[in-house]
């Protein structure tokens, strides 16, 4: 008697829904919440494409999620974390993630770009309502001003002593 073969079928996984803007994802800073904005839209657009057309927009979101990592890393620094913080440490997870997708996308993996952009439609709003919404409450408890990055009082950070999130965790 032959063994049995018992073939696992593919996992199915519900579509990932669309991301839009709401009120849920506010972190409280009004300059992070605008880059967010654009954040949401320019993925909200580059999901509405089909594969072939979405190379430029997908490099368009690339250079803006740079920007806004960049100026949330930056943040950071200004009032006291580490340059090796794991806020800014899954920024650029993300980042390098997305660059690799740039590359494969051109190697022939047309279905990639689509792939993350479902994955960061995921995890954005996580992201959002955690470590920036964490980032946004110390910036505020110290009056740091996000548009013109300046601190009232600079005493009050002890540079390069924070490397984790604040109040939320790394996991
Ligand atoms: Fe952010
Ligand atoms: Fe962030």
């Amino acid at each position: 008697m032959s063994e049995a073969t018992t073939a696992t079928p593919p996992q199915e996984y519900p579509p990932v829904p669309e991301l839009h803007w709401s009120d849920e994802l506010q972190t409280g800073d009004a300059r992070m919440d605008d880059t967010h904005t654009e954040f949401v839209t320019l993925l909200a657009e580059l999901r509405a494409l089909p594969q072939s057309e979405q190379l430029e927009p997908y490099r368009a979101l690339v250079r803006h999620t740079e920007e806004h990592f960049g100026q949330e890393d930056r943040w950071m620094l200004a009032t006291g974390f580490t340059a090796d913080n794991c806020h800014a440490g899954q920024h650029k997870s993300v980042l390098d993630t997305m660059r690799a997708v740039q590359t494969h996308y051109l190697q022939g993996d047309t279905d990639i770009i689509s792939r993350m952009a479902d994955a960061l439609a995921e995890w954005f709003p996580v992201h959002a309502r955690s470590m920036d919404a964490g980032l946004a409450l110390h910036l505020q408890s110290l009056g740091y001003d996000t548009r013109t990055e300046t601190l009232p009082d600079p005493s009050r950070v002890r540079p390069a002593t924070m490397s984790g999130c604040g109040s939320v965790s790394c996991s």
